[in-house]
C-alpha cells in the first residue's frame, strides 16, 4: 500500500517543503515576547543569522543568555561582538542580565562535553535551550569528515545537538517549564530515513542536509514522547521549527554559480526573508504560551496550549514528514543514535531507556 502511495507522499512533501518559502511578513503583533527576567537561555550558533537575532530579542526581553559559538572563520561576526550587542540592548531595556560566550564547537564531541561540564558546574537551571548552530550541504553529498569520524554536517546539525540536550536534560528539568527548541527545516520533508548510510558516504540515498534535519524533527517527536513517560521530565517541552528561507551566511558555502545557484540567488534576493524575521521562529516556539507544555499531559502550561513534539512552519504549527509519526522508524534513530555516541555507556538513557 505504501508503496502505491508513494508518488502522492512525494509530491505532498514536495508541497511541504515550498510552504518553508513563506515570506509573510511577522510582526511584534505576532510574537510579542515576553518577560523573561531571571531566565537561562543557551543557543547554538547565535554569533551570526537566525540565532544572533533571536539572542538579541531574548536579551532585550531580559534572559541571561549564553551564546553557545565556535571561534568562527574570520569573515564571520564574532561572538565578542555579539555579546556586546545582546548587552547593549539588554541595557537599553532596563536589565542587568548576565550575557557571556561560551565556547563550544559543534563538530568536535569533546568540545559539547567540556561546555556541558562548565554549565552543570554553575547549577542553575536551564529554562530555554535553542539547538540552532547549522551547515548547509553540499547538494552532490561532498562531505569533510570530523575528529570524531562523522560527515561534518551529520555532527553540526544534529548529533552534537542530540549530546548537548541529553547532557542538559538534568539541568532543564530543574525549570518550572523548561522549553528546547531545535532549528530543523522545511527541508526535512524531502529527507530520507537511511540509516545504513547515516553517517553519509556516496550511497546515501537524498541529501545531508534534508536527511540530517529529518533525523533531528524525528528526534524532537521521539524525545518528547520518552520524556512525557517520566515524572522528572514530564514538564519539559521540546520542538522543531523552520525559520523561513532565509537570507544569511548559511548559503555562502554553497557553489552559486551554476544555473541553481543563479536560481538560488535570484531567490535569495527576491524572496527569501532576513534573519530577524527567521529568527521569530525561536523566539515565538521559546516564548508563546500556546507552544509550551500541555496542562493535561505536563501538569503545567496554559489551558490551550500544544506541548511539544511538534514542528513549525516559522510561526505556525504545520506537517511533519510521516516519518516523525511512525514509532518503529523512530525508535530505530534512537538505538543508532545510541550506537553512534555510546549513550547508554556515558550513563544518558538511564531515564529515557534505550
Ligand atoms: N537560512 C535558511 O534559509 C534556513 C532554513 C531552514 C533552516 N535553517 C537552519 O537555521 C539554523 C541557523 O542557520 P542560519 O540560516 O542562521 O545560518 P548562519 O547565519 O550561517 O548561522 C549558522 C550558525 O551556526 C554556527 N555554526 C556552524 N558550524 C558550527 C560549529 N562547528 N560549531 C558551532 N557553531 C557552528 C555558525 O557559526 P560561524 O559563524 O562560526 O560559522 C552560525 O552561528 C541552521 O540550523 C540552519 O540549518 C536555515
Amino acid at each position: 500500500m505504501a508503496s502505491i502511495l508513494s508518488p502522492l507522499y512525494h509530491v505532498y512533501d514536495l508541497i511541504q517543503s515550498c510552504l518553508g518559502i513563506n515570506s509573510t511578513f511577522v510582526s511584534e503583533q505576532h510574537v510579542p515576547g515576553t518577560d523573561l527576567t531571571g531566565k537561562w537561555i543557551i543557543i547554538s550558533g547565535s554569533n551570526n543569522g537566525v540565532g544572533y537575532e533571536a539572542a538579541k530579542s531574548f536579551a532585550t526581553w531580559g534572559a541571561n543568555l549564553i551564546l553557545a559559538c565556535r571561534e568562527p572563520p574570520a569573515w564571520e561576526q564574532h561572538p565578542t561582538a555579539a555579546v556586546k550587542e545582546c548587552k547593549d540592548l539588554a541595557k537599553a531595556h532596563g536589565h542587568s542580565s548576565t550575557i557571556e560566550w561560551w565556547e563550544i564547537n559543534m563538530a568536535d564531541l569533546n568540545s559539547i562535553e567540556i561546555f556541558c561540564r562548565r554549565w552543570l558546574k554553575a547549577d542553575r537551571p536551564l529554562d530555554i535551550l535553542c539547538n540552532n548552530a547549522g551547515l548547509a550541504a553540499a547538494a552532490n553529498n561532498t562531505s569533510t569528515m570530523t575528529t570524531d569520524g562523522f560527515q561534518l554536517v551529520h555532527q553540526v546539525n544534529f548529533l552534537s545537538h542530540v549530546l548537548l540536550t541529553l547532557r542538559l536534560l538534568p539541568s532543564l528539568a530543574r525549570s518550572a517549564a523548561p522549553r528546547i527548541i531545535c532549528t530543523t527545516s522545511s527541508l526535512h520533508h524531502f529527507g530520507y530515513f537511511d540509516l545504513d548510510h547515516f553517517n553519509g558516504g556516496p550511497k546515501m540515498s537524498g541529501n545531508a542536509y534534508a536527511n540530517n534535519k529529518l533525523y533531528f524533527q524525528m528526534w524532537v517527536a521521539e524525545l518528547q514522547s520518552r520524556l512525557l513517560k517520566h515524572p522528572e521530565y514530564l514538564h519539559i517541552t521540546i520542538n522543531g521549527v523552520h525559520p523561513g528561507f532565509v537570507a544569511s551566511n548559511i548559503w555562502n558555502t554553497l557553489e552559486r554559480r551554476d544555473g541553481a545557484g543563479l536560481a538560488l540567488n535570484f531567490l535569495l534576493r527576491y524572496v527569501a526573508i532576513t534573519p530577524q524575521q527567521g529568527s521569530l521562529a525561536i523566539t515565538n516556539a521559546a516564548t508563546n504560551p500556546v507552544f509550551g507544555p500541555d496542562p493535561k499531559k505536563q501538569g503545567v502550561g496554559v489551558e490551550n496550549a500544544r506541548g511539544g513534539g511538534l514542528y513549525m512552519n516559522r510561526i505556525w504549527e504545520a506537517p511533519s514528514q510521516w516519518h516523525c509519526a511512525d514509532l518503529d522508524t523512530r525508535s530505530r534513530l534512537w538505538v543508532k543514535l545510541d550506537e553512534e555516541l555510546h549513550l547508554e555507556e556515558k550513563g544518558l538513557l538511564d531515564v529515557l531507556g534505550r
